[in-house]
């Protein structure tokens, strides 16, 4: 099936959380905080946390063996391109896709994808863009996060928020009324001193110096989510032709419960329309998303048809969003 003219959608999901929890009260131990500060300014009460020894690939493995259980063994037969959005690959190169494709023996081109949080929206919108134009068939885009890894343990305001995970979703040409409807994809470099982390280079633009662990400021950042959610949401509900009435589920990042409820409040949707798992997870970045949509999934909140709002945001400064319609492989859920 390479047919250019068929709109692309999601036809297959899987997550992974590793199973090692730590909650605010294991961080109260270890630093100055304290459960009521971080439920109240984040809504996090919990986050999932990689062992030692296992790395961004491992998470990466990991959901494509969920997506696997849930939809069969077939489900990747034809995948011709795997796309890993992350923001800590195991090494920058080989890229983390590319180990993806060998433990999976696929036939198929792999690169990362690094725009931050936003990252598995950027890869739909790509997988989107090669499907459409006929240039791939099946392609396999994942979100896969071990932050905790690359967070500084005794800097108390970042340490706190972040989770690690992973989501893999198969993107493919499906039939009419399904698939991704809009897809906004936007960046803002001149913020990018408010959130950054070093690789190989020196220092930014303006002269601000890159740390070796993930450096945030977290009062701008905020004021920018609440601002873009609100933007980007609303330029994706209009291009894909519809009215916020229309959303059946809001799927937003999880990174704090104040910046999800600003952006659902702006869009007049009830609580019962939104997905959080931020309690349970933390900001695991670009598996957020992923990881929010499994829940979904399994917890019955989509059915074949709904229309769902997805929305990112992070450092760069970048964020995405989209409305894609889900299709009739909803009932993939966890056995
Ligand atoms: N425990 C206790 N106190 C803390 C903690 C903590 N973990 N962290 C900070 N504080 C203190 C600060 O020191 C400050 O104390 P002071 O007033 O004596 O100076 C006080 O709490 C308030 O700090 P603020 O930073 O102003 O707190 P704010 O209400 O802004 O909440 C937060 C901070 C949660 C980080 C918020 O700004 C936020 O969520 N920002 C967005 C972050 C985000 O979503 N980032 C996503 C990045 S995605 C990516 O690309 C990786």
């Amino acid at each position: 099936m390479n047919d250019a003219r068929k709109r692309a959608g999601i036809t297959a999901l899987g997550a992974y959380a590793p199973p090692k929890i730590v909650t605010n009260a294991d961080l109260e131990a270890i630093m100055d905080t304290s459960d009521e500060w971080i439920t109240t300014r984040t809504g996090i009460r919990r986050r999932h946390v990689a062992a030692d020894d296992e790395f961004t690939s491992d998470l990466a493995f990991r959901s494509v063996e969920d997506l696997l259980r849930r939809h069969g063994d077939h489900a990747l037969n034809g995948v011709d391109m795997v796309i890993v959005a992350t923001n800590t690959p195991d090494a920058l190169f080989p890229a983390t896709a590319a180990l993806v494709q060998e433990r999976f023996k696929l036939r198929a081109g792999a690169f990362d994808l690094l725009a931050a949080c936003p990252g598995w929206i950027y890869a739909l919108g790509t997988a989107k863009a090669f499907v459409e134009s006929g240039q791939c068939n099946k392609v396999l885009a994942i979100g896969a996060e071990a932050l905790t890894k690359v967070v500084d343990w005794e800097d108390r305001s970042t340490a706190v928020l972040f989770g690690d995970g992973a989501g893999a979703a198969l993107v493919e040409g499906v039939p009419e009324p399904y698939g991704i409807k809009s897809m906004v994809l936007g960046a803002d470099g001149s913020g990018a001193h408010l959130l950054h982390m070093r690789a190989i280079g020196r220092c930014l633009p303006n002269g601000a110096e890159l740390g070796k662990h993930m450096t945030m400021n977290g009062r701008e950042v905020f004021k920018f989510a609440v601002r873009v959610m609100d933007t980007a949401t609303v330029q994706a509900v209009a291009e894909a032709g519809l009215v916020p009435d229309d959303i059946s589920l809001f799927v937003p990042h999880q990174a704090n419960l104040r910046i999800i409820d600003a952006a659902r409040e702006r869009l007049r949707l009830p609580p019962e329309r939104v997905v959080v798992t931020v309690d349970e997870y933390g900001n695991n970045s670009t598996a957020s998303i992923p990881l929010a949509l499994a829940h979904a999934l399994d917890g019955g909140r989509i059915a074949p048809g709904d229309n769902l709002l997805i929305v990112s945001f992070g450092g760069g400064l970048t964020w995405a969003a989209s409305v894609l319609t889900w299709g009739p492989w909803a009932e993939a859920r966890r056995a």
